[in-house]
């Protein structure tokens, strides 16, 4: 027989959005940098005001008519929805690390930037499609009204769909050189979709109405949830280290190695998600918590228990931080990040 741990009784907040996306710069992505970013000494936090100035450039080329050969054909109010999620900050975790496998692997942040936006897009879709109300029906999201709830649910579904889409447009059209292009766009197609991430969301979804018997014991359900976790979750951060490692054409054992690596950050980030769920408010999240256990979600301190879900996702990063080991010093910023995935408070 399998216990269920209830979360404490949500107190659902009721703040209001902080208003729309902040400035746009007017730079166009296909422009070239200035000068070469080194980011040796840099914490993972520094790669954030470049990945915005990025993303804010790809929304806005939106709109230009060079970009997308297209003209002015992409409706404003369409474009105003897709910026409207992605430009509401959040932590960037995908790009970041596409960027920082890249520079682990000798490449240039400068070339991987493409691939840490197309990323961070097909993430924004994945999250503005989780709230829609057949799926988690949230209204909170990135300290905003989640977007089904600003632009209605219609234009959510597009907005979702057309940042999808962008994010493969900018995967061709902007990694060099074109087998670097190809692998991204194979990596990104296969980790978001009917086996990836897609596949986790039905999983995660058809867990909550499941009955506890089927499972025969705690092991078996225990297994169930670590498949959604790996597929929902954990192949999107799994496919930021591949994507980082084929723009800085890395060889096949570092490659490897950063695959281990995003599988184990990938399950202690959704495990840590849970446990959020649980621990933290809406105020620090920017989303609304206390609400996995109420959804009936499996969850891992729902079959666990808190304690032994939090060993659970330390253990998995001292298991990442030993896969990039042989990467010595380039692994250094890797090694950072898979500590703070545990230790985040939002
Ligand atoms: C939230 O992802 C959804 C999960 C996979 C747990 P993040 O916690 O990375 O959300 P943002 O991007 O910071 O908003
Ligand atoms: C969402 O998992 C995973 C994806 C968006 C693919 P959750 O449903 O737990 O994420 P939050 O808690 O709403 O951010
Ligand atoms: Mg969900
Ligand atoms: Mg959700
Ligand atoms: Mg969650």
């Amino acid at each position: 027989m399998l216990i269920r741990i209830t979360s404490i009784q949500p107190e659902r907040n009721r703040f209001s959005a902080i208003g729309r996306h902040g400035s746009r710069l007017t730079r166009h992505p296909m422009a070239s940098m200035s000068s070469t970013l080194t980011v040796q000494h840099q914490t993972w936090q520094a790669f954030q005001p470049t990945i915005e100035q990025r993303l804010n450039s790809y929304m806005d080329a939106l709109l230009q008519t060079k970009f997308s050969g297209a003209s002015t054909d992409c409706p404003p109010q369409l474009q105003e929805a897709m910026a409207y999620s992605l430009m509401a900050g959040g932590k960037r975790l995908r790009p970041t690390l596409v960027l920082m496998a890249a520079e682990a692997c000798g490449g240039e942040v400068e070339s991987a930037l493409p691939a840490a936006c197309a990323i961070e897009m097909v993430h924004t879709y994945s999250l503005i499609h989780d709230d829609l109300p057949a799926m988690d029906d949230d209204d909170l999201r990135r300290g905003r009204k989640t977007n089904h709830i600003e632009f209605g649910e219609a234009t959510a579904i597009l907005a979702g769909d057309a940042l999808l889409t962008y994010a493969f447009e900018i995967l061709v059209k902007e990694v060099k050189p074109y087998t670097a292009a190809a692998a991204c766009c194979g990596e990104l197609a296969f980790a978001a979709g009917a086996c990836g991430m897609v596949g986790g969301q039905v999983a995660d979804l058809e867990a909550e109405e499941t009955n506890w018997s089927k499972y025969e014991d705690t092991d078996q359900a225990a297994r169930h949830l670590e498949s959604i976790h790996r597929r929902k979750t954990g192949c999107l951060i799994t496919c930021a280290l591949r994507m980082g490692a084929h723009v800085a054409n890395a060889d096949q054992k570092r490659l490897e190695a950063l695959d281990h690596y995003g599988k184990s950050v990938g399950l202690a980030f959704q495990i840590a998600d849970d446990l959020l769920d649980i621990s933290s408010d809406a105020v620090k999240m920017g989303k609304e918590t206390q609400k996995d256990a109420d959804h009936g979600k499996l969850t891992y301190p729902g079959l666990w228990g808190v304690d032994v879900s939090r060993q659970r996702a330390a253990a998995l990063v001292e298991d990442a931080r030993r896969w990039i080991q042989p990467l010595g010093e380039n692994g250094r910023q890797l090694d950072a990040l898979a500590r703070y995935v545990v230790e985040r408070e939002n």
